[in-house]
Formats: C-alpha cells, structure tokens, sequence
C-alpha cells in the first residue's frame, strides 16, 4: 500500500533526502506529500524545492494562539492527507492534541539505542558525545512510535552501530546516520505491507 507521507525536519534534512531516494527507487512506495519545517535555516527548503516538494514553515511561535498552530498544523495533515507523519531531527514536542489525533501513525528516528540516551537535550552531536563518554561499545539507531512522553514510545525497530576507539562525536554521527538512511526506509515499507500492532511497549506486526 503506498501511503502519504509527511516528514517533520528541523535540521540539514538528510534523513529527509535518504526517504526521497527511498520513494524514487521504489525501496518504498509511499510517496512523500508534505514536508514541515520550524526552523528556517533548514535544509529542508532547498531539498523540498529541488523535488518538487510543499514545504510549510510552521513555528509555534509565529501564531498567536497554542491552538491556532495546532489547528493550521492539523489542517495541513488533513489537506494532504496524511496517512504517515516522520520525525526527522525535528526537534521540538509535537503538541498532544496531533499525537492524539495521529495515535501510532507518527515515528521518530533517534540517533542511539534507546531507552539509552534519549531524553530531554538529547539530540544530534550531544547524543554522540554521551555515547563516547559513556564507554559503550555499540551505539546505534532507534525507530519509536511517538507519544505524549519524550523519546519512550513503543520502539519499532532498531539498528546496531559499532563505536570505535578514536571515535570523535562527528566520527560517530557520520556512520550512525548511514545506519538511520537505511533503517527509516526499511521501517516505512513496513508500514506499508503489514497492520501495526501495539500492545504496551510492545510492537509486532501482522
Ligand atoms: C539525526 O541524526 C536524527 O537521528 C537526530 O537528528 C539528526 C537529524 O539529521 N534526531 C534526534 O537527535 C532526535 N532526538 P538530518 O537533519 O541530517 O536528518
């Protein structure tokens, strides 16, 4: 089944171009719709342009009501209709009211194996950092569905990254998200083929 895609990006956005090249090659048949953006120093533009791609800038900050953003928010979810919403270094809490709405249908990529190093402040090179200070020998790539609690949704699948002894924050960050590229396609086709089965934490396909 193809499904519409959005994907939420706060940073260089390649995450976003690694599910591009996913849609493009057929790896997946979903095809990315909408592209949502709160920052405007953000890859996202340039990409989005370069493909044809709607991207909205949408900032809580630029409305003059909490439920006006979310309203606008939820109003171009339903427009483009949107059957999947990706976090893709977004890095700002989706309100409650749109993980309600989109109840198991919104994921997050995390760049470690959670439940470790996530949290509050834990994103990008900080995680990287931690992970290196830490003295863990295998980091990686985590795949959660998002829920109201920061980081500690039901985690859909995972991807295992060897740390290396001269491993700089940036040295580490480079080969993790070679793992995200190939993990965060792999996560949508499945989506695509199979019915989503959430029973607490725990999540299976059927
Ligand atoms: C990725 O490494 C992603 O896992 C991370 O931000 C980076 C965004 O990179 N997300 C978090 O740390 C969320 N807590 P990108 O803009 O190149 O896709």
């Amino acid at each position: 089944m193809s499904l519409n895609l959005c994907v939420l990006v706060s940073g260089k956005g390649s995450n976003l171009k690694a599910i591009i090249r996913a849609s493009a090659s057929g790896k997946i048949k979903s095809k990315i719709k909408l592209v949502i953006t709160n920052k405007l120093t953000s890859g996202a533009f340039d990409i989005c342009n370069r493909e044809g791609i709607r991207c909205v800038y949408m900032a809580e900050e630029n409305f003059s009501s909490r439920s006006k953003y979310i309203n606008e928010f939820l109003r171009y979810l339903r427009k483009y209709k949107i059957d999947l919403i990706l976090l893709a270094g977004y890095l700002r809490k989706l309100p409650e009211e749109i993980v309600k709405k989109y109840r198991n249908r919104i994921l997050n990529i995390h760049p470690s194996l959670l439940p470790s190093f996530g949290g509050k402040g834990m994103y990008g090179l900080n995680v990287h950092r931690a992970v290196i200070d830490s003295g863990v020998k295998i980091s990686g790539v985590t795949v959660h569905i998002v829920t109201e609690t920061y980081d500690s949704g039901p985690i859909v699948m995972q991807k295992a990254v060897i740390v290396k002894d001269d491993d700089t924050p940036e040295s580490l960050s480079l080969r993790t998200k070679k793992a995200e590229h190939i993990l965060y396609p792999k996560v949508i086709s499945l989506f695509e083929s199979k019915k989503i089965k959430v029973k607490n934490q725990r999540v299976s396909f059927v």
